[in-house]
């Protein structure tokens, strides 16, 4: 029971990581703070837990929105000590020669802009806290290309970089900041950016869980779990004299190229070396 009494706001809330995450930290002793756009989401993750969840719709991209909504768990519980700055999408997936400027905007709103005013109207609620701290949702995206749309890329690694000028604004008020970067998770993220009917999105979950296993040295599907338990983490007294930083959390899918990692995998140096041994022979 690591949050035992403690205020937690989640963003994003209704489904995926934030529902997991929610769902976590009310397990352990939390109110939590569920928020999204998604009410009917939001009830559903609430019902799933036995412990304290009040559901608040919240869009992100308004910044009315998300002070009401730090308002309110201050106002209710008597401050704020954890903040999951979390909720998104896929964005505009056009590359960086066909976008337009309303695609940009709104997915640098509700991807930067959202974590920026997340953090900006619940540090009132938390200063004097004891353990305060922000965690937020970067991505494995935030490194380079060929994970994701290059706007939300883009956003990811503004996320990044936010963390780390947050976490020094912040030391006066010994808040923590930190970013999380998962990998591949197998959540509704993909297949709602894409549009998938509900009837297609087990097949579409199937094939993102079969290239993961392709692709990582842990040879399987990430889950919303494996990201919420880097959150609990981040956000616990174990993580106390850690700030300004990133965890990424992706079965390995960026430590380097197959060979690497893959002893079935035949590198240069093996084919040099077969080379050497052949013109031995
Ligand atoms: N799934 C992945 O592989 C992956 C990888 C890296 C980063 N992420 C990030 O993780 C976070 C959570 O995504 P997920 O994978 O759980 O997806 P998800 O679609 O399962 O959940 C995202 C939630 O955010 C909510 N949301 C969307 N727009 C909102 C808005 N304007 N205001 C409030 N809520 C809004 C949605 O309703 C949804 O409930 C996102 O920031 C995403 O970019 C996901």
């Amino acid at each position: 029971m690591r949050f035992n009494g403690k205020t937690v706001v989640v963003t994003g809330a209704a489904s995926g990581i934030g529902r997991a995450a929610t769902l976590a930290f009310a397990a352990e002793g939390a109110t939590v703070y569920a928020a999204d756009i998604d009410e009917a989401g939001l009830a559903k993750t609430a019902s799933a837990s036995n412990g304290p969840i009040v559901t608040a719709r919240c869009d992100v991209t308004r910044t009315e929105d998300i002070k009401a909504l730090m308002d309110r768990a201050a106002a209710e519980t008597g401050g704020i000590d954890t903040v999951f700055n979390n909720a998104g999408a896929g964005g505009d997936r056009a590359p960086i020669d066909e976008i337009e400027p309303e695609g940009w905007d709104r997915t640098m709103d509700l991807l930067l802009r959202s974590v920026a005013f997340g953090i900006r109207y619940a540090v009132p609620h938390m200063i004097g806290r004891k353990g305060a701290s922000f965690v937020n949702t970067s991505s494995i995206a935030a490194i380079g290309p060929g994970y994701s749309p290059t706007a939300y890329a883009v956003a990811k690694a503004g996320v990044l970089h936010l963390t780390k000028l947050a976490s020094a604004d912040l030391a006066k008020y010994q808040i923590r900041v930190n970013a999380v970067q998962p990998g591949f998770i197998n959540t509704n993220i993909f297949t709602r950016s894409l549009g998938l009917t509900d009837a297609l999105e087990a097949q579409a979950k199937g094939a993102i869980a079969a290239m993961s296993q392709a692709a990582q040295p842990i040879a399987r599907g990430g889950q919303a779990e494996d990201i919420a338990q880097a959150v609990l983490f981040l956000a616990s007294e174990a993580a106390s004299f850690v700030t300004g930083t990133s965890l990424i959390v992706d079965g390995g899918i960026t430590i380097g190229p197959r060979h690497s990692w893959d002893p079935a995998m035949p590198d240069l140096f093996d084919a040099l070396q077969q080379m050497a041994e052949d013109g031995k022979a």
